[in-house]
């Protein structure tokens, strides 16, 4: 497949900018270009040469979508949008790839699988479990469920380094456990399933490696950059005393991996990636 025969939607976000050096002569649109929420712009849009979509744009404000205004917003992109493109893929004969999260569970099993049934906590979650129900409907789909997705963008781990550079010792949730995901590697898991036509289906999609709480990934980043931070470890309800509107999180967020390695695909650990981050990040 050429990479123009490539459509990467969203291609502003964490996820869209890795798709866009990994495919540089795809066509890659976001939000200001093609607003997938309006069902009539994508309908008249040119989909002639186009062979797959992949769908890197959500509405990932998770405490935002608790929110009147972003509850609407939510569904709209990560509900309705998936919606339309399953109906534009079917009648194009288009591959739809769509990115799906561990919010779509509650978080009670400790190594999630991808026929587990849906049990969202949160609005972001719910929206996101609709979206992954219309995109089964495409004759051609890839849904990557993925989780803690680390790039060229606010994430954890950029607010750990700052927090580093300025010498503030953080409190950081120890409860929540799971691994990260750097988009390089989600990119790597497309570009495989895609290349290698495998089946069609939902994938997990995480790096691999021992699951760790975020307070002990802080560790791990403040031991890397050798600064020397230190982390407090606070439930979530601790970390969250006292604010109010924020949306309740699945404590286990790991991933089974069995059947995306079933497809020969090798995983790599999160811990090298974040070292290889932070490299990148020129902080030390
Ligand atoms: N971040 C995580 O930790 C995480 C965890 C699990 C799963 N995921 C999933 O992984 C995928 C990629 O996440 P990410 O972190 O790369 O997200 P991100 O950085 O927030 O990027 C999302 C992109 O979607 C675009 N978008 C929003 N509304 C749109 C619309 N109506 N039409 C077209 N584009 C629109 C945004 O454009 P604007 O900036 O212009 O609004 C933005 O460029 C999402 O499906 C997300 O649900 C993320």
């Amino acid at each position: 497949m050429k990479d123009r025969q490539i459509l990467i939607i969203g291609s502003n976000g964490q996820l869209g900018r890795a798709l866009q050096q990994q495919y540089p002569g795809a066509k890659a649109i976001d939000a200001d270009k093609l607003d997938i929420t309006n069902w009539v712009a994508l309908d008249n849009f040119d989909w002639t040469d186009i062979k797959t979509i992949i769908n890197a744009a959500a509405y990932t404000n998770v405490d935002g979508a608790e929110t009147n205004e972003g509850r609407i917003a939510a569904w709209k992109v990560n509900a309705v949008a998936p919606a339309y493109l399953t109906k534009i893929a079917n009648k194009h004969d288009i591959t739809l790839v769509h990115i799906s999260t561990d919010y779509v569970f509650d978080g009670s099993n400790d190594n999630h699988t991808e026929d587990e049934p849906y049990s969202p906590l949160s609005v972001y979650g719910e929206s996101k479990a609709a979206g992954d129900i219309s995109v089964s409907l495409a004759s051609k789909h890839y849904i990557l469920r993925t989780s803690w997705v680390i790039g060229d963008g606010n994430n954890f781990v950029r607010t750990m380094l700052t927090l580093a550079q300025k010498g503030i010792n953080p409190s950081v949730v120890d409860d929540q456990i799971g691994r990260l995901t750097f988009t390089p590697e989600l990119v790597r898991a497309i570009d495989y399933l895609l290349t290698n036509n495998s089946a069609f289906g939902i994938y997990n999609v995480t790096n691999d490696g021992e699951p760790a709480s975020w307070a002990n990934i802080a560790r791990e980043i403040f031991k890397i950059t050798a600064l020397g931070n230190s982390v407090t470890d606070v439930t979530t309800e601790q970390y969250y005393e006292g604010k109010t509107g924020i949306a309740p999180r699945p404590l286990n967020s790991v991933m089974d991996l069995d059947k995306l390695h079933q497809t020969g695909f090798e995983s790599h650990s999160w811990y090298n990636d974040l070292k290889e981050y932070i490299e990148k990040e020129k902080i030390q």
